[in-house]
């Protein structure tokens, strides 16, 4: 048996016989492996060969997903040959996502990275100021991602030194001064995508403030879950510095994230900061030297991935919400999410997080998070 299974296993037979005829032999077998000869052989000769032959078609994730599986389950065989499927179909499916065509936009572009999408601002030459059509690429760029099943986090960042420059002074106010349809437009369409759909994005949102932050632009960092800037970016509330006011939704915004008196005085002096003080002040979470940028980003992003996705969203949701409500709400709509959260999550994480603390003692949740098991 040893001898033959290592002569398989040789270049020849991966050469000449393919895996997947032996992988189909054993699912023709072991649908009479109910009893008797027919179960030994089941156990002790197709299933370590189905095993094997999942290795050589689909890779050791797959083999090791039925391995674990049965022996967790007591060797419960189709409920592993379940697993398998799925793995397989999940494996092709991720596969097919990373070959996914994006569309193209004209001053937007989307970046991939195994499950972290980037949404780059595209106007380097201007500094990814904000036009009109800027805000429509924008929208269309948030309503195709927010329903993407490739998406685990989405990262908005600017191509180029700018994070963004604001609103384009140019295209946005004097371009549509004398055409109030074009401005309601720009404005409609600049609201939607920097507040509404980016602060209820489905999937964790982190801002990577690479540069320049001005004006308009502090309203999608505030919209992310996160936000992480270079040491070196530039912030700016620089409105009063061209004598307007901190208008859209950016002054309202300011007050959540910052204390009253910064905000006051930032948005009256119209004097730059960078990311250090964007820290201390509240405006983002951390920022590091610029050459770290990226991985400190991805770093956070990848914990993002490893946690149980309904729980982070309804999280996100909740810490959302209720700024805006008082206690007794806060209680009654908390008890309803929570309640809520137990029917939407398809991988039952409390369950499962419960069960690898309580029962397995594989982990303890006062210092990370459960193995996502059940990924659904
Ligand atoms: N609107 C329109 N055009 C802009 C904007 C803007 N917000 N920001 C930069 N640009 C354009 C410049 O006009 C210039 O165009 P040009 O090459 O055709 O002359 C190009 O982008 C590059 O800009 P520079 O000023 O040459 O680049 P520099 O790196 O020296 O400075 C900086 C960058 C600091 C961002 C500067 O361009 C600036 O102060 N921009 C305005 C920032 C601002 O106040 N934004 C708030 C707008 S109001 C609001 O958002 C509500």
């Amino acid at each position: 048996m040893l001898l033959w299974g290592q002569w398989l296993s040789g270049a020849w037979y991966r050469q000449r016989l393919s895996g997947c005829c032996l992988y189909r032999c054993y699912t023709l077998f072991s649908s009479a492996s109910a009893s008797g000869l027919a179960k030994l052989l089941h156990d002790k000769l197709l299933q370590p060969l189905s095993i094997f032959c999942a290795r050589i078609v689909s890779g050791n994730e797959i083999a090791d997903n039925r391995l674990n599986l049965n022996q967790n389950m007591g060797g419960d065989i189709m409920a592993a040959k379940k697993a398998v499927k799925k793995t397989v179909k999940k494996t092709v499916k991720r596969k097919a996502a990373s070959k996914i065509k994006d569309p193209v936009f004209e001053t937007v572009k989307i970046e991939r990275d195994k499950g972290i999408t980037f949404l780059i601002m595209n106007r380097p030459e201007k500094r990814n100021a904000m036009s009109p059509q800027l805000h429509m690429d924008m929208n269309d760029a948030i309503d195709y991602l927010s329903i993407d099943p490739a998406t685990d986090v989405l990262v908005v960042t600017g191509a180029g030194k700018a994070f963004s420059a604001g609103q384009d002074i140019k295209l946005y106010f004097r371009g549509t001064a004398d055409d109030p349809a074009a401005r309601a437009k720009a404005r409609r369409a600049s609201n939607a995508w920097r507040w509404q759909k980016l602060s209820r994005f489905p999937k964790p949102t982190i801002a990577m403030v690479n540069g320049f932050c001005f004006g308009g632009a502090f309203t999608q960092v505030c919209a992310c879950d996160f936000a992480i800037a270079s040491n070196t970016a530039t912030f700016g509330l620089s409105e009063v510095n061209w004598g307007i006011i901190p208008g859209g939704i950016v002054s309202w915004n300011v007050v959540q994230v910052m204390n009253y008196r910064n905000a006051v005085y930032y948005a009256t002096t119209g004097e730059p900061f960078n990311g250090k003080r964007a820290t201390e002040i509240g405006m983002v979470n951390k920022s590091v030297p610029a050459g770290k940028l990226k991985a400190e980003v991805m770093k956070l992003a990848r914990l993002m991935q490893e946690k149980s996705p309904a729980a982070v969203r309804y999280t996100k949701e909740a810490i959302r919400s209720v700024r805006f409500m008082n206690e007794p709400e806060a209680a009654d709509y908390l008890n309803a999410k929570s309640d809520a959260l137990k029917h939407v999550d398809k991988e039952d994480s409390r369950g499962q997080g419960m069960s690898q603390f309580l029962d397995e003692k594989s982990y303890r949740p006062g210092l990370g998070h459960f193995e996502r098991r059940n990924k659904g």
